[in-house]
């Protein structure tokens, strides 16, 4: 089956097995910032922004971006290489496996939301787990870096 959509702002069409999730459809095209890992919709390492709105791509059908635009970190760059001084900063950079999912996060958080709280921050990006880093220096990095972006 053939689906179309603009990824990362170029029109992609791909040829997909019936049932094949967007997260196994991304890495297949060599879009292998997007990550897979407890593939059940737990963890947030595979998160893509699908129009503009946090999806978990291994539990999200790829036929279902028939049309739409898909983000992923190869998409934001530049702003993932400035959010992650902010991480290094504050020791948040260790193994990075959660890192592009919570980059395409704080994208969406910074669209959707202009002045959010501590607790806003928190609950945006709560479904991104990190096994490495204890979430407070995530934190502050992400506060240090939303404030310098205002
Ligand atoms: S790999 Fe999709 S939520 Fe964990
Ligand atoms: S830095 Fe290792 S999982 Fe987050």
């Amino acid at each position: 089956m053939k689906v179309s959509f603009i990824l990362n702002g170029k029109p992609l069409t791909v040829d997909v097995a019936p049932g094949e999730y967007l997260v196994d459809t991304l890495r297949n095209n060599h879009v292998l910032s997007v990550k897979k890992a407890c593939n059940e919709s737990s963890c947030g390492a595979c998160s893509v922004l699908v129009d503009d709105k946090v999806i978990l791509s291994c539990s999200y059908l790829t036929q279902r971006v028939e049309g739409k635009k898909v983000l992923t970190v190869e998409g934001i760059q530049k702003e993932a290489d400035e959010l992650s001084d902010y991480f290094s900063d504050q020791g948040a950079d260790q193994c990075g496996f959660c890192n592009t999912g919570l980059a395409l996060t704080i994208h969406a958080l910074r669209k959707e939301l202009k002045n959010p709280t501590d607790e806003d921050i928190k609950n945006f990006v709560v479904a991104n787990l990190c096994r490495c880093t204890g979430y407070q220096a995530q934190f502050l990095a992400i506060k240090n870096y939303l404030e310098a972006k205002k």
